[in-house]
């Protein structure tokens, strides 16, 4: 039995956030991806077809990936504004002046390379309110041109339903979110957050869509698996695009990179998805998809397991 009958969904497909720009649905992921593998493992990525690339302060990288999306541009004659290239405010950075350091260290790593960055997301709530809208403050004035860096989207990641109330209810917000970067995968599906965050049209991209491998021996899921024909891998990618999300894959083999991108088949250039979230982009078969939805299950991985999204600082 095959598990993709009618996928909509494409290698090229892009989903329109609230402030009018398209994001591609597949991004390679670069945590772990150490600085001098960044620049020939990114620019495979995008060989590959990849045309999103999450990077972030923190991954030690960001100048490697600005660096490989340059040369693929130069090398292909791809047009920048056809890559999406993502980075991300650590915690360290939280607060007004901080944060307009780390835009200015990001425009040192990275402009020369790529001109202006397509999203900023701050990386996690973990610091308190003041910090937290004084980061806001700052990446909000970024927005507009400048004479660092232009960003073009802002966005936050392991924010939980008080942190993004938190933001809403801030009389200095000009700027709204348009993502919301969390760990998402059937043993951590999120469900009430994400439903906040659609009210808000907010986006999810979801990280350690692969459970970072630890899941993927898992009995049940390498049963579905055979039952369906695919790998295990690409069941939790495609249950991943099921749900509406912008999925982020991280492969160091090339191989692997492939068979992930390969998940969603090729299509036309300039495939925009106004999405209805969460309504079916990929025919998963309705069994395999049952078995594999766990909506009350809250078994985080990364973040040494501490779920960021509940920080109550
Ligand atoms: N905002 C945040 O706090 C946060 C946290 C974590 C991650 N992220 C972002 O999300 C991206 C993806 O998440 P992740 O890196 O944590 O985990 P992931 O993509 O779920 O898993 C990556 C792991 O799976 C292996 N793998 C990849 N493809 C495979 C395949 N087809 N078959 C078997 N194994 C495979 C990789 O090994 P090989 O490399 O050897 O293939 C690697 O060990 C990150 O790279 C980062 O950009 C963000």
């Amino acid at each position: 039995m095959s598990i993709t009958t009618s996928i909509q969904l494409t290698q090229s497909s892009r989903y329109r956030l609230h402030n009018n720009q398209l994001i591609p649905v597949t991004g390679y992921g670069t945590w772990q991806v150490p600085a001098e593998d960044a620049s020939k493992l990114v620019y495979e990525a995008l060989e590959i077809g990849y045309r999103h690339i999450d990077s972030a302060e923190i991954y030690g990288n960001q100048r490697e990936c600005a660096q490989a999306i340059h040369k693929f541009c130069q090398d292909t004659k791809t047009p920048r504004e056809d890559i999406w290239f993502t980075t991300k405010i650590w915690n360290d950075d939280h607060g007004y002046d901080e944060t307009r350091e780390a835009v200015k260290k990001i425009a040192d790593d990275v402009k020369e390379y790529v001109g202006y960055v397509d999203l900023v997301l701050v990386h996690s709530p973990l610091t308190n309110k003041k910090k937290r809208l004084g980061t806001w403050k700052a990446l909000q004035e970024f927005t507009k041109p400048n004479d660092h860096i232009l960003i073009r989207s802002l966005g936050v990641s392991n924010y939980g339903i008080r942190h993004l109330d938190e933001l809403f209810e801030w009389d200095g917000l000009t700027v709204r979110p348009v993502i919301n970067q969390l760990e998402l995968h059937p043993w951590s599906p999120q469900v009430k957050l994400r439903e906040y965050c659609v009210r808000k049209d907010i986006h999810l991209e979801a990280y350690s869509p692969l459970t970072q491998g630890k899941k993927l021996n898992d009995p049940e899921l390498k049963s579905l698996a055979q039952q369906s024909g695919d790998s295990a891998a690409a069941i939790l990618l495609k249950w991943s695009y099921l749900q509406g999300f912008i999925v982020l894959v991280k492969s160091s083999d090339v191989k692997r990179m492939k068979e992930n991108f390969d998940v969603l088949p090729p299509g036309k250039p300039d495939d925009d998805c106004t999405v209805e979230r969460f309504m079916g982009k990929v025919d998963l078969d309705p069994g395999v998809l049952a078995k594999l939805n766990k909506p009350n299950s809250h078994d985080v991985i990364a973040w040494g397991g501490n779920d960021p999204t509940e920080y109550d600082g």
